[in-house]
Parts: structure tokens; sequence; C-alpha cells
């Protein structure tokens, strides 16, 4: 309480002294200087302010942004010794609402100085860490360095001296222990920075992360001439390959918006989309993203709203706000009050932000952007908590019931009864709606009908038999074994209807197709199948979270055995394991959601449960054209399945009538290609697919061909999984053809 009011007359004293500072008036006065122990306690305490703030999330699915306030070279005027009172400056401005401070690493004294050729005495670096504890250095500092470092000034004296100082500046940041450090682009080319950062990424390994800080004009580079990149993004990507796509968690991105209008690139919504595939973890506006009536620094000026066009941007690229951070760097002379409104404006708008994503799922936030091996339900049998997690999904089984009313109702001739088929009926998760929605609509059948499932996971039928005791008082018929060889006994009653949930994230990965040819013998013409048709989609993407999991393999397997392919030898009744020869050779599924998609997704294969279609293999060439310049990683794939009718599930975070959007069930899914390649602005890329079977399960290889950005050379990528050498999707066998297990 005592210290909300001290808070409280600070602010009083704010409305009624002119400003004394860009950024303070909250702070005591140079006569209340604290000593060394009271600093701490001073910090202390400010800081459990604003680990309040940054900590105490509001819910899981909601974090709250990271807004962090600039310390400017100006403020060294105003001769309050912030680069040893840091306490104090941080202490306001995280009693205004900001999660953290961006200070020059050098200290603002270092950062005031003027270097030209006739003042090349460099004020000492003079920020001492022991005025912070270690985390607090970690947590709410992020660094920036001296403005007049020019690494690449055409004056070799003006290079050299900005070289050396860069150096000692990062040096004194690894010290510091910050964790992240910015640094702003100031010409296109700058081969000293790059061989400065190059080192630093990968010889020093440095802890921090770099944020490289593109503007959103090409004309605030102070080399404009001869650029070779057609935009900025390209810029970046050149920048990024250039350093050898280090790891985007340690080299990242930063945008500053420019005060005067931004290029078209940073206008228009498709070209800066392109964004989302990139590492870009700060976003830097200015104190003229902001609109003041009457402009500062008038005590009396309010702020009205943001720049349209900064809004949009940054409510737009703004996707991941757990990681990326919102940097306010004052320009001239502002009030607290003003800053306060600032900060209070930013928490508030991107806070409206939802994450595309399963908005209620903490455990989904942590798999974001992970790769993970598919299930393959097929061939290993699922966990309890697997089927728990496939039980959560209310939406999916919300499209069953409904598609299992609309059969009954309007497609089966029920003059011989109802047999309906659950075949991979798990732990019975449709079960319960299937005997639901016929008890509840059709009463007449409820008596007749006979409800038959088959399931080969030996556990799963545990629960099933259980549940059937308990809960559907034996009105259920277990098969237990794999559908393919235990449909085949000829007392069966034949279908009227077979319900199946054996789609993979790609549709066909987890062999639907495959596993319901064995149901072959209880169908008749008549017989109805949910789904009945299913689609596979590709998109291609690019996605550097993605990469960097496959250039380190940290593919997360949690289980070594999921790593491993595995092949049957029908000669020697043994399984044959193996690791791909390739990691990039892969299907991974994954719930993205940093990623640009460079062209709209399309159909790569189709299946429907018919007795026609008994060829399984697919191949297609697929024309896609990309519109802007980018780098392309690999392909988002998806599926999208009829139930019937106009009954649809899809796994697409995407898909128009997101209410049909299963992701619970399934995350999409991710096909890498080896290299990332640079595809150029308004070509064709053309994407080779094939689906390819055998005995004992199937495989997919695909190739690209694009026309290589910078050069407009005519590329094909290397045939991918040829022979399925990194990645098989088997079946299972028949139980007495397997002599050997391990
Ligand atoms: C995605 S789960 C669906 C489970 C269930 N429908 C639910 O609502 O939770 C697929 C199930 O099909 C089973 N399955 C896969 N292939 C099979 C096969 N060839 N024969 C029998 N069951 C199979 C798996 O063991 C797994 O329990």
């Amino acid at each position: 309480m005592g210290k909300k009011k001290k808070n409280n007359k600070n602010e009083q004293r704010q409305v009624s002294q002119p400003p004394t500072d860009t950024s303070e008036t909250t702070m005591p006065e140079p006569s209340d200087a604290i000593n060394g122990i009271e600093l701490l306690t001073e910090i202390g305490n400010s800081f459990q302010h604003i680990s309040t703030m940054n900590y105490a999330l509001p819910s899981p699915q909601r974090p709250l942004a990271l807004i962090g306030w600039g310390a400017m070279p100006e403020q060294h005027a105003l001769k309050m010794n912030y680069d040893t009172n840091l306490a104090r400056l941080c202490k306001s401005v995280g009693i205004d609402g900001y999660n953290y401070m961006a200070f020059p690493m050098g200290g603002l004294g270092r950062a005031a100085f003027k270097l030209a050729e006739d003042s090349l005495d460099l004020p000492p670096i003079s920020i001492p860490d022991a005025q912070f504890d270690q985390y607090l250095w970690q947590t709410y500092i992020i660094g920036t360095v001296s403005p007049w470092i020019d690494t690449d000034n055409p004056n070799p004296v003006l290079a050299k001296v900005s070289l050396d100082a860069l150096r000692e500046e990062l040096d004194h940041a690894l010290y510091l222990g910050v964790r992240n450090v910015v640094i702003p682009l100031r010409r296109v080319k700058s081969p000293n920075l790059m061989k400065l950062l190059n080192h630093y990424l990968w010889v020093r390994t440095a802890k921090f992360t770099i944020s490289l800080v593109m503007p959103t004009r090409q004309d605030e580079f102070e080399d404009l001439t001869d650029l070779e990149d057609e935009d900025i993004f390209n810029i970046w990507v050149s920048i990024r390959r250039g350093l050898r796509n280090y790891t985007s968690e340690r080299l990242t991105v930063g945008l500053r918006l420019t005060e005067a209008e931004m290029d078209d690139e940073f206008l228009i919504p498709e070209k800066y989309d392109r964004w989302h595939g990139e590492p870009l973890f700060l976003f830097i506006l200015s104190t003229d993203s902001f609109v003041f009536s009457p402009s500062p620094p008038s005590l009396n000026s309010k702020m009205v709203e943001m720049v349209p066009a900064h809004r949009k941007i940054v409510f737009d690229l703004a996707i991941s706000l757990e990681n990326q951070r919102f940097l306010v760097m004052p320009k001239g002379q502002m009030w607290p009050i003003q800053r306060k409104q600032m900060v209070e404006y930013l928490t508030s708008f991107l806070n409206q932000k939802k994450s595309p994503l399963l908005p209620s799922q903490n455990d989904d936030r942590i798999l974001t952007d992970v790769l993970l091996l598919p299930m393959e339900t097929v061939w290993r049998d699922l966990s309890a908590a697997d089927y728990d997690g496939l039980e959560s999904d209310i939406t999916k089984y919300q499209h069953y019931s409904e598609a299992i009313g609309y059969m009954i109702g309007n497609e089966i001739d029920l003059k011989n009864g109802l047999v309906i088929y659950i075949l991979g009926a798990g732990r019975g998760g449709l079960v319960g709606p299937c005997l639901e929605i016929v008890k509840a609509r059709f009463p007449h059948l409820h008596k007749i009908v006979r409800l038959i499932a088959v399931e080969k996971n030996p556990s799963a039928c545990i629960s099933l038999r259980y549940k059937n005791n308990t809960l559907w008082h034996g009105k259920l018929t277990i098969i237990e074994g794999d559908m393919r060889f235990v449909l085949k006994n000829p007392d069966l009653p034949k279908a009227n209807l077979i319900i199946s949930e054996l789609l993979g994230s790609f549709g066909d990965n987890e062999l639907a197709p495959e596993c319901l040819r064995g149901a072959e013998s209880i169908c008749t013409p008549s017989t109805q199948f949910i789904p009945y048709q299913y689609s596979s989609l590709l998109s291609p993407i690019c996605s550097h979270r993605a990469t960097d999991q496959l250039r380190d393999s940290f593919v997360s397997v949690y289980d070594s055995e999921r790593a491993i392919n595995v092949r049957f030898n029908r000669e020697a009744g043994k399984f044959i394991y193996s690791r791909p020869k390739h990691w990039t050779d892969h299907l991974y599924v994954s719930l993205l959601n940093r990623y640009h998609e460079a062209a709209r997704p399309q159909e790569v294969s189709q299946f429907k449960y018919s007795h026609e279609d008994q060829n399984f293999e697919r191949h297609v060439k697929l024309s896609y054209t990309i519109k802007h310049a980018c780098e392309i990683t690999g392909f988002l794939g998806h599926f999208v399945a009829v139930l019937a009718s106009d009954i649809y599930i899809a796994n697409s975070t995407r898909y128009p009538g997101g209410l049909s959007t299963c992701l619970k069930s399934w995350f999409p899914c991710y096909l890498p290609l080896r290299e990332e390649i640079r595809v150029k602005g308004d070509s064709e890329l053309i994407l080779y697919f094939w689906r390819k079977c055998c005995d004992d399960g199937a495989w997919y290889e695909w190739k690209v061909t694009y026309t290589e950005y910078g050069t407009d050379e005519e590329k094909t990528t290397p045939l991918q999984n040829e022979g399925a050498e990194s990645y098989f999707m088997p079946l299972r066998p028949k139980e007495e053809e397997i002599k050997e297990l391990f």
C-alpha cells in the first residue's frame, strides 16, 4: 500500500513539473540518492513489480506481450549518471508497465559520443555489472550498441575504430550476461560487420541472441546505390545465408518501423507475410509510431492512436508473443504520462492477438513449431495418454456424430437392420457418440442396431471390453486383431456403415487405404463409409524453425525407437531397423506457427472408399506460382476428409470455415526439402510427388524444379527418399509370420 502511495505522489509530481528528461521524472531527485544496498532493494522492488507483470500470465493461451523501453544517448546530457544508476531508470520504466529496458552496452556516456576523423578518443565503457544481480541483466536488460558505430564506413579509420568499439561492447555484453543484443544494419554492404558477426556466432558462440535490425525503408541505408537484392526482405535472407543460417534462435532479425512512409513491401500483406518464416523477434517503434495531440513535448499532449500502417504490420506479424519483443525507442522530449500511454495502448492492442493455434492447450504452446515423427498407428500401439489426447477432440466427435446421423437418416437402406462397424476403434471414442446418436435420433433402431468394433491394440481392447460391460450394456461386439486379416471371416455380417478414423496428418500416411482394403469382405455395393473421401494437400513454405531442427537433427523423438525405420523381412521372419539416410527425407508432424506459405495448397492425392479404387499409388506434378521472391524450405501438408455430404474435417489452421479443424487429433505435417531453395518472384515452382506401394507398406518420393532467385537458372532438387531409403510406412505382418521381434 505504502509503495502505491509513493507512486501516486510521483505521478502528481509528474504533472506539476516540466519534463527534465526524455524519459524520466518519476525518479527521486538527485538529493534522494540511495546507497548501494538501498539501490539493490529499490531495483528488487521495481523488478518485482515488472516480474509480476511479466510472468503472471492471465491464462496460458494468452501470454503478455514483451514491451520494452529504449534508453537513448540524449539522456546522458541530463547528468543523471544512469550508467551507474540504471536501477532508477528501470524502476520508473517498470512502474509504467514496460517489461524490459534496452540499454547501450557501452553506457549512455559512450553512446552520446560523436565519432569523426578529428574525434577518435572514445569514452571508455562505463556500466558496471555489480549494480544489478546477474538474473536481472539476463531477464530485464537487452543490449544496444553505440549509435555512431559504423563498421563499414568508407573511411577506413572510422571503420576500424567502429569495429574495435563494437567488439568491446559485445564483449562487455557477454560479460554482463544479457540475453539479447540489438545491432542496426546501417549499410547493405557490410563485410566488416558480417565478419565480426560470423566470429561471434560461429567461433565465440556467444550466449546472447543477436538481433540484426533492418529499417522498413530502403533509403534509410547509407549505401543505397547498386542494390543486389530486390527488397529489404531479400537483403536479410542474403545476410542470413551469408552467416550460414546460424540457428534462428541466436541470429534473429528485427524491424525498425521508420516514422516516414514504409516501403511497399511493408504495406502489402502478401509481401510482408514472408517475414513469418523468418526469426523475426523484434519490432522497434519510435515514438513517432504514435500520434499525439497536441504534439509532444506539451504536457497536455495525449496519445490518440498508433500510425495505422505501423499498427497493421505489428499486429499481422506478431504471432508469437512469448518470443517476440516490442521496443519503444523514444525520440525527443516525452513525459512519463505519455510513455505510460504508449505501453498501455500496446499491451491491450497486442493482447487482442490470439494464437492461430489451439487456444486452450498449454502443451500445444510447448509443441509449437517442434517437429515430431508421425504416430504410425498401424505399426505401433498407442498408449492410454495418446488415446486421452485423441478423445479430447470435441470438434471431431461432433462432426462424426453429425455424419453418422446424416448417413443413417439419408443414405442407408434399413430394410435388413443396421450393422455398423467401427474399424480401428481404439478405446471406443467413436462408440459412445454412435450409440447416442442412434438412441436420440433413431430410437426405433436402438434395439436392432449391431455395433462391431475392430481394434488391433490388445491394451485398448481391454478398455473396450471394460466399457462395453460398464457403459454400453454389452451392445458392442469386439473383434481383436488387424482388420486386414480378421475381417476375412465369412460369418461376419455385412456392413451398412463403416466408420473409421485411420487418417494421418497427411491423410493416407497412416495407411488408411491399405487397411480399409481389408474391409472388402464385409462390404456390399450399398455399404457406406465415414469418411468416404479424403485429399492430401501440400503448399510450399518457408520455416526456419523447422530447418534448424533438421540441420542439427534435433528431431523431437521421445524414444529412440521412434527415430528408426522398420521393414519386415518375410524370408527371415524378422524386422530390420534402420535410421533415415537423410533426416530431411521424412514426413514430420508439427504444430507449425512460424512459417510463410508462398502459394496456396494444392491436392496431391485423393482417395475414395469404393471397390473400384484398388491402386493406391499416386503421382502428381503440381505447379505453384511464387509471386514474391523468397526461400522455400519444404511443404506444409494437411488433409481434408469428407465424412458425409457437406460434413468434413481438416487439420489446417488456415482452412476456410475453421470450425471443422481438428488439430487436437491431427497436427499438420511438414515435408522438408534437403536444402532451402531461393525462388525468383513471379515464377513457377513445380512439385513432383509420388506415393509408391509394395506388399509391406508405402512411401513417398518428391523433388521440385524452380527458377533460382539472383541467377534465373532453372534448377531441380535431388529426388528425396528414393526407394524408401529414409522413410517407409510399414504394414504389420501376420503374427504367424513373425519369428523375431527385436
Ligand atoms: C487414430 S486411432 C482412433 C481411435 C478411436 N477411433 C478414437 O476415437 O479414439 C486409430 C486406431 O486404429 C487402430 N488401427 C490402426 N490400424 C489398424 C488395423 N490395421 N487393424 C485394426 N486396428 C487398427 C489403432 O490401433 C488405433 O487404435
